[in-house]
C-alpha cells in the first residue's frame, strides 16, 4: 500500500488540485500535521477519516526525533493494510513536515511506498496575490527571513517566515529593494493582507511573506512597450 503525501496549496480548498482530492477521497486515512491543513482536508473528507499524530512544540533534535519515529511507525502501520495520505499546506517538498515524515519512513519503513501529490506553494501563489510577474529569464530566490534577518544578494526574493515585519522592512529597503508583503494569501482562514506598508503586518502571524525586488530593476521583454499604450488607452476609455 501507499502514502501520499499531498500537498493541499495555500488554504482555500478550492486550490487543492483535482488528483489532490482524488486522493483524498481513496485513502482510508488522511493524517494532518496541524489545524490548518486539518480543515483544508475536512473540506474534502469527512471527519472519520482524520488521523491523528502527536507533535510536541520544541525544538530540541531528540525529542523531534522521537516524534517523527512514532508518526512514522503509526502511518506505516496503517500503511500495511490501506493507502493512507499525510497533508501539508502548500507543496510537500517546499519548507514542508512532509521532509520529516519521508526521511523518517524511508530510514525505518523503507518497504512503504511513497507517492507525492504536488500542491500550489505559497512560493508561486504569491505571484498572483501580490501581482508580481516572474518575467522568463529572471532569477527568484526563496528564503526565510525569521526575526527580519535575509541575506541581500538576489534580485527577486521572495521570504517566508516572515516574524518581524517591520524589521524585515528595514533591512530591506536600506538594501535597495522594494518590499510587498502578503498574509494568508488564498486562505479561507483569516484576514487576508496584500501590503506594502509594515505596519499592517508588525503582529506576528506564521503566514505571512514578503516579496522583495531590486529597485530599479530593467526588464528586457519583447511586450513591454505594450504597456505604455496600454495604459493610455485604458486611462482614454475611463
Ligand atoms: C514552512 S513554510 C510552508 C510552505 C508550504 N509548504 C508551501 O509550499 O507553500 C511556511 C511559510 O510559508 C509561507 N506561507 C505559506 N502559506 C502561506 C499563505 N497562504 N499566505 C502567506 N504566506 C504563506 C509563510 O511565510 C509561512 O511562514
Amino acid at each position: 500500500m501507499t502514502v501520499y503525501g499531498v500537498g493541499l496549496g495555500p488554504g482555500d480548498a478550492d486550490l487543492v488540485t483535482v488528483k489532490g482530492r482524488r486522493v483524498l477521497e481513496s485513502v482510508a486515512t488522511v493524517y494532518s500535521p496541524g489545524r490548518l491543513s486539518r480543515s483544508v482536508a475536512l473540506e474534502h473528507v469527512a471527519e472519520s477519516k482524520i488521523g491523528d499524530l502527536e507533535f510536541p512544540m520544541t525544538r530540541d533534535p531528540d525529542e523531534l526525533r522521537s516524534a517523527w519515529k512514532d508518526a512514522a511507525t503509526e502511518v506505516a502501520s496503517e500503511a500495511r493494510e490501506d493507502d493512507v495520505a499525510f497533508v501539508t499546506l502548500g507543496d510537500p517538498n517546499v519548507y514542508s513536515t512532509f521532509g520529516h515524515l519521508r526521511r523518517t519512513l524511508d530510514t525505518f519503513h523503507p518497504e512503504i511506498e511513497l507517492e507525492v501529490v504536488p500542491g500550489v506553494s505559497a512560493m508561486t501563489a504569491f505571484a498572483t496575490a501580490l501581482d508580481v510577474e516572474v518575467e522568463a529569464g529572471t532569477g527568484l530566490a526563496l528564503q526565510e527571513a525569521e526575526g527580519g534577518s535575509v541575506s541581500t544578494d538576489p534580485d527577486r526574493m521572495i521570504l517566508f517566515k516572515v516574524t518581524d515585519a517591520p524589521a524585515t522592512y528595514e533591512t530591506l529597503t536600506e538594501a535597495g529593494y522594494d518590499v510587498q508583503f502578503g498574509r494568508r494569501l488564498f486562505m479561507q482562514q483569516g484576514e487576508t493582507v496584500v501590503t506594502d506598508d509594515p505596519s499592517d503586518v508588525d503582529d506576528r502571524d506564521y503566514y505571512t511573506l514578503a516579496y522583495a525586488e531590486r529597485r530599479g530593476l530593467e526588464r528586457d521583454l519583447a511586450t513591454a512597450e505594450f504597456d505604455v499604450e496600454g495604459t493610455a488607452k485604458r486611462e482614454e476609455s475611463t
